[in-house]
C-alpha cells in the first residue's frame, strides 16, 4: 500500500488518484465485460484495504468482547475499540471522548435524539424545524415524535437551484421551536447548506441544532466546535468504513440531560430489582455488545481519510464534479436537478424520453453504477416535479475519465431511447 505522502504530489500536479484507486480492490472489478465505474457513493462508498485489513486483524487476532474481561484479548479489543473513539473525536474535532456515541449509522443517531431528547423535551404545541431537502431519516423520526406529542413539524423551503432560503428558515424559528434538525449536504441534490449561519440563527432563538452529516463527512472538513452545533451524526459506510456503524456526537450537557435510548448490558452502573442507575457517558447510550469490528473498521477508515487529507479529497472531487457537470450539461435532453452554487459530490439528472430506471439499466450494461429513484428524499422529488432522478455520486477514487465514460453511456441511452 502507498503512503499518504506518496499520494499527494507536492510538485504541483495534485492528487495521484491512480494510487488511491489501488487501495480499493473492488475497483478492479469488471461488470458485463467493462471496467467498473462506481458512481453510487452517496448510497455507500467502497472500502480500502486499510479498513478490510483492520477488520480481519480484529477477527484473526483480538476477537473478544469489550469492557468486560480482564483477559488479554478483551483488553486488546477494548483498547482498539476506544482508540477508534479517539480517532472519531479527532476527525470531527469533538472536544471530549465521552461525547462520541457509536450507533448503527445516521438513521440511528437521529432516532436516538428523537427518542431521548425529543421525547423528554418536546411537548404539545412545540415545533421542530427541518428543511425541504432532508433525507427521509431526518423527516420520519420527527413526524413520529410530533404525532406522539402533539408537536408540529415545520419545513424551511428551498429555491429552484436546491438552495435553502435562509430568510424563510430564520422566520420559522420562534419561541415554539424546540429543535432544528438539518442536513449538512443533501444526498439528492448535493447542496451544501449554509450550516454555520443556520446554527447562529437557531441559537439566537435558543434552539439547539442537530446536523445530519451523512453526506458531508466524506467530502468536507467537519469541525463541530467551529460549527457550534449541538448534535452531529454520520454513517461509517459512506466514508469508506463498514456498514452498520456510525457516530452520534452531542454536547455533554445535552447528553447528560437525556434519558437512555436502549437498555441492557454496559449502559448500567448498578441494577437491583428496585432501582437501576446508569453508566456514565458515552456508555449510557451504548447498550449491549456493540459492533466491535465495525468500530475498529470505522477508526481505520477515518484514519485513511485523514491520511489522504480531507482538503485534498475535497479539491479532487470538486474538480471531477465540475468536469462531469460540464460534460453532462453539453448533452441535449439532460437536465441537472440541484444546481446550488455550493455543492459536493452529487450530479442528479433527468432526461427527456428516458425514465431514470431505464437510464440506470442501460448504464449498468456499460459497467457504470449509478442510483435511480427518489433517493429516500421524496419531498425533494415533489419540489422539482419529478418522480425520480438518476444520480451519479462521487468519491475520492473517481476520475475525469469516468465522467467521460458516464457521458458516453448517456449518449448510448439517447441512441436507444431517444
Ligand atoms: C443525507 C442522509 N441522511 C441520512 C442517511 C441515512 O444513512 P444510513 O442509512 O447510513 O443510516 C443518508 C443515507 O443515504 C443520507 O444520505
Amino acid at each position: 500500500m502507498t503512503t499518504a505522502a506518496q499520494r499527494f504530489n507536492p510538485a504541483g500536479s495534485g492528487f495521484d488518484v491512480e494510487r488511491v484507486r489501488a487501495d480499493f480492490p473492488i475497483l478492479a472489478t469488471e461488470v458485463h465485460g467493462k471496467p467498473l465505474v462506481y458512481l453510487d457513493n452517496a448510497a455507500t462508498s467502497q472500502k480500502p484495504l486499510a479498513v478490510i485489513d483492520a477488520i480481519m486483524r480484529y477477527y484473526q487476532g483480538t476477537n473478544a468482547n469489550v469492557h468486560r474481561g480482564v483477559h488479554y484479548l478483551s483488553e486488546a479489543a477494548t483498547e482498539d475499540y476506544e482508540a477508534a473513539r479517539q480517532t472519531a473525536a479527532q476527525f470531527i474535532h469533538g472536544p471530549h471522548l465521552h461525547e462520541i456515541i457509536f450507533v448503527r449509522g445516521t438513521t440511528e443517531g437521529i432516532n436516538l435524539v428523537a427518542q431521548t431528547f425529543g421525547r423528554s423535551q418536546i411537548g404539545a404545541g412545540d415545533e421542530i424545524l427541518i428543511t425541504a431537502m432532508e433525507h427521509h431519516s431526518n423527516i420520519v423520526p420527527w413526524q413520529i415524535l410530533c404525532d406522539e406529542k402533539g408537536a408540529k413539524l415545520r419545513v424551511a423551503p428551498i429555491n429552484d437551484n436546491g438552495e435553502l432560503l435562509l430568510d424563510e428558515f430564520a422566520k420559522l424559528l420562534g419561541p415554539k421551536t424546540k429543535l432544528a434538525a438539518v442536513t449538512h449536504v443533501s444526498n439528492a441534490l448535493g447542496t451544501i447548506t449554509p450550516l454555520k449561519r443556520m446554527i447562529e440563527l437557531a441559537h439566537a432563538q435558543g434552539v439547539p441544532v442537530l446536523v445530519d452529516g451523512a453526506q458531508a463527512v466524506p467530502h468536507l472538513k467537519v469541525d463541530v466546535q467551529a460549527l457550534d452545533c449541538d448534535f452531529y451524526t454520520f454513517s461509517g459506510h459512506k466514508v469508506y468504513g463498514p456498514t452498520g456503524i456510525g457516530v452520534l456526537w452531542g454536547k455533554t450537557e445535552l447528553l447528560e440531560s437525556m434519558p437512555p435510548y436502549q437498555a441492557g448490558g454496559d449502559m448500567i452502573r448498578s441494577v437491583t430489582f428496585d432501582k437501576t442507575t446508569y453508566n456514565k457517558l458515552p456508555y449510557k447510550f451504548e447498550a449491549g455488545t456493540p459492533d466491535i469490528a465495525g468500530v475498529i473498521g470505522l477508526g481505520a477508515a477515518l484514519k485513511y481519510v485523514t491520511g489522504l487529507g480531507i482538503d485534498n479529497i475535497a479539491a479532487h472531487e470538486h474538480d471531477v464534479l465540475e468536469y462531469g457537470t460540464k460534460k453532462l450539461l453539453a448533452i441535449p435532453d439532460v437536465r441537472i436537478i440541484g444546481t446550488a452554487e455550493d455543492k459536493a459530490g452529487v450530479i442528479s439528472f433527468v432526461m427527456e424520453n428516458a425514465h431514470p430506471h431505464d437510464i440506470g439499466t442501460i448504464l449498468d450494461q456499460e459497467g457504470i453504477a449509478i442510483r435511480t429513484g427518489h433517493h429516500c428524499s421524496q419531498p425533494v422529488m415533489d419540489r422539482f416535479g419529478v418522480p425520480a432522478t438518476a444520480r451519479a455520486s462521487l468519491a475520492v477514487y473517481n476520475t475525469r475519465s469516468e465522467m467521460d465514460a458516464l457521458a458516453r453511456g448517456i449518449e448510448k441511452v439517447r441512441e436507444i431511447l431517444g
